[in-house]
């Protein structure tokens, strides 16, 4: 870590990964334990690679390190713990929705790891198997992610949030031979019957996993009443502890879904030893943590800053990571951050800026900041992403932590910081509306729609030229195609993020918005696309759009312009009911949809596309042109008036 602790300032260590990412990243690869150093970062057309094979030039993603060999859950238990470090405390586990407060020191999760490994592996499963985990925040969901990467298994982790359809469709797409889940789930005012969504899914999906495995939760046990059903204790009991299979650095660590525009999820590939390296990276240069320290990121395992974040990051370098099973208000109020701050002595908290507005709603003079008497001293900074950081949530965070509050920015695809203020290189001015600088390994650029570069100050697509740095994504799953339409065919030579915004003068990058039909809900990155095909599915609906609305608390949520059919006699009252009662049960509660709106007619152009983009202008009362393209301007004005009754 020399470098990044030297006096070299960012813009020197950036301009260093751009000439020679060869040496950069090598350098940063020797901080990492491999059973095999790699001999060269990046693979280029015509190296050849130890194993003999002639690597040919490959799509847009680049693989990093490839003849290394390594083990993601080696790096993160094993090889502390051979250090001499196992007495360490590796997880602080903080359930304030069942009352536990718990440590598991690195000692004892590799013990746990080794043997859920092993119970796995006596069931046949290898290297390349992929196993779904449907599990909340709960220390077994992290031995389950473990135990995969100790045995090269791809795991793939689906958030709770989501209902059983969204389930079923990751259980299809994946292909997994085991399913590990939690009896239950637990959320502020009710249980959530895991293994239920868990049953429902598997009677829809198309493939039939070997076995399920469920972890009892004491608040709500489950019946084990599917053929394949195995308790978790029954199904360690005996199994012996498994050692780590190294794997190839190009070898996929974990399948992460996420949304795309269309209802689909895209499955984002993860490798394995670029990822670590990233990762150890900037557990360093970004967050400032040193082995020891302990490290919070509130979010969850099953969203790629949970993946990153609270497990391989903090694992890698050697931290505590705090797995929280609770929200940012009302377990029990507004101080439950600042509670466990103190108590624990937390270096770094990362969460959504949501959380924040969350606290701030209720507690706007930070009283229980004051009152609970929380010595907070140990914080060095609050790092927000998942959205835009508004300045007002900004400057009442800063107030009431005296800490740098640091904005990032980055994407389930990239895994890591696109854009950041590198709190272990050097600290750059925080402002306002900015995530900073690109790390270094991005090269980043605002383009015009036909890839033209665009002057400073001006508002465009914001790309990232290929090869992506280390730890990015390296394909999606089972879709090349959509893989290199998505991502890559718009701006050839470029990475195409999705996001749009610009770069000031002084070099500081502004992310304005999606450029595709994506929200983001409370930080969660949610498919408008999704939503309208389950809601065009009411059979009294005849068409529908669904847009972002501003929302002061989550930032958006979803609005649903809807036209009925014309012959419909049910209340509308009653069909709007059903859409929400439908998006939560096909998709999930997570979708926060709660409102739609009759309208006459959908704003089409007149080759019949719908211009979402305009409506969201309309919704998000933002001035907007009427398209020249446009096939009934008087609808515009009907939304306008629509949307007005609403607010
Ligand atoms: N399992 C099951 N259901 C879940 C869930 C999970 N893991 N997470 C959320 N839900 C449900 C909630 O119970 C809620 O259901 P309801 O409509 O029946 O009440 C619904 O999904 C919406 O949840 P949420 O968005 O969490 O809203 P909220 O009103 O309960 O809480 C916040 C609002 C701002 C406190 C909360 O969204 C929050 O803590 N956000 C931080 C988000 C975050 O960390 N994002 C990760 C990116 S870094
Ligand atoms: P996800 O893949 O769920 O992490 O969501 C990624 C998307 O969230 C990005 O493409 C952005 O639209 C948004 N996002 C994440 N962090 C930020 C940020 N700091 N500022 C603005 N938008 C952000």
């Amino acid at each position: 870590m020399a470098k990044q602790n030297s006096s070299t300032g960012i813009s020197a260590l950036y301009q260093e990964a751009i000439r020679d990412p060869e040496k950069f990243w090598l350098e940063a690869a020797s901080q990492v334990h491999w059973f095999k150093p790699p001999s060269y970062a990046l693979s280029k057309p015509g190296k050849v690679e130890s194993e003999g094979s002639e690597q040919t030039e490959k799509r847009h993603t680049a693989d990093w390190f490839a003849d290394g060999q390594l083990n993601a859950c080696y790096s993160a238990l094993d090889y502390h713990v051979e250090q001499g470090h196992g007495e360490q405390t590796a997880i602080i586990y903080e359930s304030p929705v069942t009352g536990v407060s718990q440590k598991i020191t690195y000692a004892n999760l590799l013990f746990h790891v080794s043997q859920f490994a092993g119970a796995l592996a006596a069931k046949g499963l290898t290297k390349g198997d992929r196993v779904l985990i449907y599990m909340p925040m709960i220390p077994q969901a992290v031995v389950a992610m473990l135990a995969c990467a100790r045995l090269g298994l791809i795991h793939s982790v689906v958030f709770g949030g989501f209902a059983a359809n969204e389930l079923a469709t990751r259980i299809d797409d994946a292909e997994p031979k085991a399913v590990i889940a939690a009896s239950c789930g637990v959320e502020v005012k009710r249980i959530i019957d895991y293994k239920a969504l868990l049953n429902k899914a598997l009677k829809l999906s198309q493939h039939t996993p070997e076995f399920q495995v469920i972890y009892q939760r004491p608040q709500q046990t489950a019946k084990l009443d599917q053929p394949r059903d195995i308790d978790w204790n029954d199904f360690i009991d005996k199994a012996e502890s498994a050692d780590c299979v190294p794997v190839k650095s190009t070898d996929p660590l974990y399948i992460l879904y996420t949304s795309g525009t269309t209802g689909k999820p895209k499955g984002v590939i993860r490798d394995t030893g670029g990822y670590c390296v990233a990762l150890q990276w900037s557990m360093r240069a970004i967050y400032n943590v040193v082995p020891g320290d302990v490290y919070w990121a509130a979010s969850d395992i099953g969203w790629v800053v949970g993946h990153s974040y609270i497990v391989y990051g903090p694992l890698l370098n050697r931290n505590t990571t705090i797995l929280y099973e609770g929200k940012p208000v009302g377990t029990p109020d507004a101080s439950a951050f600042w509670r466990i701050i103190a108590k624990h002595r937390v270096k770094v908290l990362f969460t959504a800026p949501t959380a924040i507005r969350a606290i701030k709603k209720e507690d706007p003079a930070g009283d229980l900041v004051r009152q609970g008497d929380f010595d907070l001293t140990s914080l060095s900074a609050l790092f927000l992403a998942g959205e835009r950081s508004d300045p007002d949530t900004l400057h009442w965070a800063q107030t009431q932590l005296n800490v740098p509050v640091i904005d990032h920015w980055w994407q389930t695809e990239t895994g890591w910081s696109i854009c950041a203020n590198c709190l272990g290189v050097e600290a750059l001015p925080v402002v306002d509306g900015s995530p900073t600088m690109p790390v270094p390994g991005y090269e980043l650029f605002v383009v015009d729609k036909g890839g033209q570069k665009l002057s400073k100050g001006s508002v465009g697509a914001l790309v990232i030229k290929t090869p992506l740095p280390p730890g990015t994504f390296t394909g999606l799953w089972n879709d090349e195609k959509r893989f290199e339409e998505s991502y890559f065919s718009s701006y050839p030579g470029y990475y195409e993020t999705g996001d749009a915004g610009y770069i000031d003068e002084n070099g500081y990058v502004f992310v304005m918005s999606r450029t595709d039909d994506i929200i983001n809900v409370a930080g969660h990155r949610l498919s408008t696309g999704a939503i309208e095909q389950v809601i065009a599915g009411h059979e009294d609906i005849a068409e529908c759009a669904v847009i972002g609305k501003s929302c002061a608390l989550k930032g958006e949520i979803p609005l649903a312009l809807i036209v009925l059919n014309c012959q419909t006699q049910n209340p509308l009252e009653q069909i709007q009911r059903a859409c929400v009662q439908m998006v939560r049960e096909k998709l999930g509660a997570v979708y926060s949809f709660k409102t739609s709106v009759p309208v006459r007619a959908l704003p089409k152009t007149r080759s019949g596309k719908v211009l979402r983009a305009t409506m969201k202008q309309i919704a998000q009362k933002q001035a907007y042109s009427i398209p020249a393209t446009i096939d009934d301007p008087k609808i515009l004005d009907e939304i306008e008036i629509a949307l007005d009754r609403l607010n």
